[in-house]
């Protein structure tokens, strides 16, 4: 069994939604100069024709306006609460992919941004394509629900280019504060946060691979002095449904728990078009409230930008291949631009070797 902390997490990742609707300082205004260097960013890679997956961080100028940003962004997000909220990034008058240009190249400033699902997808669209009926498909495509989890990337990023008119708060939760809560009142279930689940792969596996992760991804792990936290029930839960049987009372009970404190801790809030969030998969949970949506318009639905990436000096892990999921490198997901332009996520035998940017 794997070392369990047994003191409650007192670091700045340790924070509930009641704390931080008094204190404010997660939102950040992007500043009229950044805002400028973002856009004279966009201008030098729309001149030299680059797409997505031909940029590299270079290509996207960064003057030192824009550094101060990215640096903020990176200690908060990997040192601090674990993510930040930032306003005023330029939408207005832009076309929807001169605003993917622009969020990827602020990103690749970050770190390795990686695709996200089986088509290869580098900036996501989230909008509701209509119900999924099938079991063991992902949820941004639909209107419904999201409960706080994880996605498998070190670092998610969520950019609102439209909100539905009924609002769809997002939701954000730490994940240390879940841990303190389970210590201090369910402390007889860490052994099994701490050996974790297996994790369905959601039919993006490539032919050669299982559907699962076969081994067990932990909930918690602790290592370095740091907590880190894998959790997203649907991935937890599928391989359970795979096999044609249903958790135990047990495993239900834990996952129920889980839920309950992560919603009681939540941090609610509403992102408007320009605002956009960055948080760390190891210690944010994120999620959004069900909303309703009558427009099938594409250019009036309800559409949020994701990005993927992988940061440098992330933390330490008790275990880097399981508690980061193989660092991505499974299934079709978690390929560079680079990669894709090389089809090698075309390509079933492709193996990644390493993540470069
Ligand atoms: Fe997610």
């Amino acid at each position: 069994m794997p070392e369990i902390l047994r003191e409650p997490v007192r670091d700045a990742s340790a924070w509930t939604g009641a704390d931080l609707a008094a204190d404010t300082s997660w939102r950040v205004a992007i500043g009229e100069e950044q805002r400028a260097s973002l856009l004279a960013g966009l201008a030098v890679v729309q001149e030299r024709g680059l797409w997505l997956p031909q940029m590299s961080a270079a290509d996207f100028p960064v003057d030192a306006a824009l550094k101060d940003l990215v640096g903020r962004i990176r200690s908060d997000v990997r040192d601090g609460r674990g993510f930040i909220v930032l306003d005023g990034f330029p939408v207005e008058e832009l076309s929807v992919d001169e605003i993917r240009l622009m969020y990827w190249g602020l990103a690749l400033q970050l770190g390795t941004c990686l695709s996200q699902d089986a088509r290869a997808a580098l900036v996501a669209d989230v909008w509701d394509r209509g119900t999924i009926k099938t079991p063991l498909k992902r949820v941004y495509g639909t209107k419904r629900r999201a409960p706080l989890h994880v996605d498998l990337a070190d670092v998610v990023g969520l950019l609102c280019v439209r909100q539905a008119a009924s609002g769809a708060p997002t939701t954000l939760a730490s994940s240390a504060a879940v841990y303190n809560d389970f210590l201090r009142e369910r402390p007889e279930l860490l052994p099994a946060l701490y050996e974790g689940f297996v994790w369905d792969r959601f039919n993006e596996n490539k032919p050669t691979e299982e559907a699962t992760s076969g081994r067990r991804i932990p909930v918690f792990s602790y290592a370095g002095g740091q907590l880190s936290c894998r959790y997203n029930r649907p991935w937890m839960t599928g391989p359970f449904e795979r096999a044609g049987r249903k958790p135990t009372n047990e495993e239900t009970v834990v996952f129920d728990t889980f839920d309950a404190f992560a919603d009681r801790n939540r941090l609610v809030v509403e992102l408007r078009p320009g605002q956009l969030y960055f948080a760390s998969n190891y210690t944010v949970l994120h999620g959004r409230a069900e909303y309703a949506e009558e427009t099938r318009d594409l250019a009036e639905k309800r559409h949020m930008l994701r990005i993927w990436l992988n940061m440098p000096g992330m933390r330490s892990f008790a275990d880097e291949d399981t508690v980061r999921f193989g660092l991505m490198r499974h299934g079709n997901l978690g390929w560079t631009g680079r990669e894709i332009l090389a089809r090698r996520h075309l390509d079933p035998k492709a193996e990644r070797v390493m993540l470069e940017a």
